[in-house]
């Protein structure tokens, strides 16, 4: 497409932006992976971006490019991969970053560069320690540059709810005519109060009294929990694009939960009057993907996407749905996809077969991962009778998603001795070709075996979280553990899944070691490395 149609096709949909729909944004890759813990490599990212597109919704914020040369990756590879939807790239004002965006989204059919800069009185005092009336200049060099480079530009006024109602209007004003057609509201901090926000969009709408083709977006933080309330108060409002995160993943108390809002707004379509494009069937299995990958676990009572959410356990309730499922049901299982079709592979399923699951269970994969995934499938198979969509997720995310830097980690062996109120735990792991085994003592085998790795690693992490669980409730379930440890400022998550759950502890630490690594070296931070004799000493015995 040249420049000029490429326009055109931006004025049409400019144009086709209707009052009665609601655009989803979904910035999951960005946003969400801001959460603490969360790490996700450039083929996880890809995975769930292709999801996201296959859902239909309608902009990926595929990271900030002038963050890191690994986020800048990924926003070039999704933009090269990922079509049907509006790929999206996060810059701050300065000139580095929009140039990074435009560069990183080069290849996207839709792109899409969202700018930013706080707008609130503590933020600009504080934080950029620039007046008002430097704020607007920043954003609107900062806004014409962005369009110069790309066909549609995103402008957020940073923890807009805090700021001056009849500044932000300024500033939005100001945007408008340097390019922007997509102005959001962020409410940053979680702040705002549902009636109260409402009252603030209506008047930030109203002030502004944007050209046809311009089309307002929240952008709501879930501190206090009201992030999907406020986007909502914030639809009523007028505001038509609404940005959020798969299972509400985030910083802190997270983002708004886009399962919930399109539910909202599906569920009582006769109270908002408003259409959206998502393909709600695909919610769940999305959810179980995001969750599986970043390692957040979605809680049972989460709304719309939690394992009980449509549970029935009253007696009085089991009846009721059963004479009319209205009784107790306001949405239906089936309309988000939470079916529980299991269907349980074993020894005899085929690739055809296996390769189908993957993808009703929402993988994507290439004919060399499904090859790999076979195989250790089928391993597993000769293991255990049956494999379940969790025994298959933990395969995917232990061999396909791993990460696997020229210095990462990886495990080989273990063996284990109980004595009287000792356990001792030698492990062996592989880098570059090297085998290494080391052992160590503990109060019990997870611990000796991760005292073993750290003399093997010589690095210290603190381990801040530790979870086991088995993949389905059957006795012959795979183990899958999933830790999360931190080191000189940096955390990350991994996770393991063997038969033998303490395998699966071991593959869960190494893999979150790796994962330190990758993002230690990204950052240009080199752990803190305690010597091999020092280690020694100070390991557990
Ligand atoms: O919370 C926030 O204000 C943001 C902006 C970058 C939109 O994430
Ligand atoms: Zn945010």
């Amino acid at each position: 497409m040249t420049r000029i149609e490429k326009q055109a096709a931006e004025e049409k949909r400019a144009k086709e932006r209707t009052a009665d729909r609601v655009y989803f944004f979904d910035t999951t890759l960005r946003d969400g992976e801001q959460a603490a813990g969360v790490n996700l490599n450039a083929e996880e990212k890809l995975q769930i971006a292709k999801q996201l597109a296959k859902m239909r919704v309608d902009v990926i914020e595929s990271g900030f490019p002038a963050a890191s040369p690994g986020d800048f990756n990924c926003v070039q590879l999704i933009s090269r991969e990922v079509r049907d939807a509006t790929i999206c790239a996060l810059a701050r004002t300065r000139e580095g970053d929009i140039r990074a965006a435009a560069q990183a989204l080069a290849q996207a059919e839709n792109p899409r560069i969202h700018v930013f800069i706080a707008t609130s009185p503590i933020h600009m005092e504080y934080k950029l320690k620039m007046s008002p009336s430097e704020i607007m200049d920043q954003a609107r060099t900062a806004v014409r540059l962005a369009r110069s480079l790309s066909p549609e530009v995103e402008f957020s006024a940073e923890d807009a709810s805090r700021s001056d109602p009849e500044f932000v209007v300024k500033v939005f004003k100001m945007a408008v005519e340097a390019g922007a057609t997509i102005l959001n509201i962020p409410d940053t901090v979680g702040y705002a109060m549902p009636e109260e926000f409402f009252k603030f969009c209506r008047a930030i709408i109203e002030g502004v009294a944007a050209p046809e083709g311009v089309i307002f977006s929240v952008h709501a933080h879930n501190d206090l929990g009201l992030a999907t309330s406020n986007s909502l108060a914030a639809v009523r409002a007028g505001v038509r694009q609404v940005e959020g995160t798969i299972n509400g993943m985030g910083e802190r108390g997270g983002n708004s939960a886009i399962e919930e809002v399109v539910m909202c707004l599906k569920t009582r379509q006769d109270y908002y009057g408003l259409e959206t494009n998502l393909d709600t069937r695909r919610l769940y299995p999305v959810s179980r993907l995001v969750s599986r990958i970043s390692g957040v676990v979605v809680p049972p009572n989460k709304a719309v996407v939690g394992a009980n959410a449509f549970a029935h356990e009253a007696g009085i309730h089991q009846h009721g749905v059963l004479v009319k499922r209205e009784t107790y049901e306001i949405m239906k299982a089936e309309d988000v996809g939470s079916t529980p079709a299991v269907m349980v592979l074993g020894k005899h399923s085929g690739r055809h077969a296996f390769r189908d699951r993957l993808e009703f269970m929402g993988y994507n994969l290439d004919d060399e991962q499904v090859t790999k995934a076979f195989e250790s499938f089928k391993r597993l198979c000769d293991e255990k009778k049956e494999a379940t969509d969790g025994d298959i997720a933990a395969i995917i995310s232990d061999e396909i998603f791993s990460v696997q830097p020229e210095f990462s980690y990886e495990f080989k062996d273990y063996s284990l001795s109980v004595g009287k109120g000792a356990t001792t735990c030698a492990v062996t792991l592989n880098r570059n070709g090297t085998e290494t085994t080391a052992s160590a003592g503990g109060n019990g085998p997870v611990e000796a075996a991760y005292a073993s790795i750290k003399r093997i690693t010589t690095i210290h992490p603190r381990l801040e979280r530790f979870k086991i669980s088995a993949t389905s409730e059957h006795s012959n379930a795979m183990g899958e553990a999933s830790v999360v440890l931190s080191l000189d400022n940096v955390r990350a998550h991994g996770s393991g899944a063997s038969t033998d759950i303490i395998e699966a502890s071991i593959r869960a630490y190494v893999n979150a070691v790796n994962r330190l690594y990758s993002t230690a070296a990204v950052r240009k931070i080199s752990l803190t490395s305690i010597p091999e004799k020092e280690a020694q000493l100070s390991a557990p015995r």
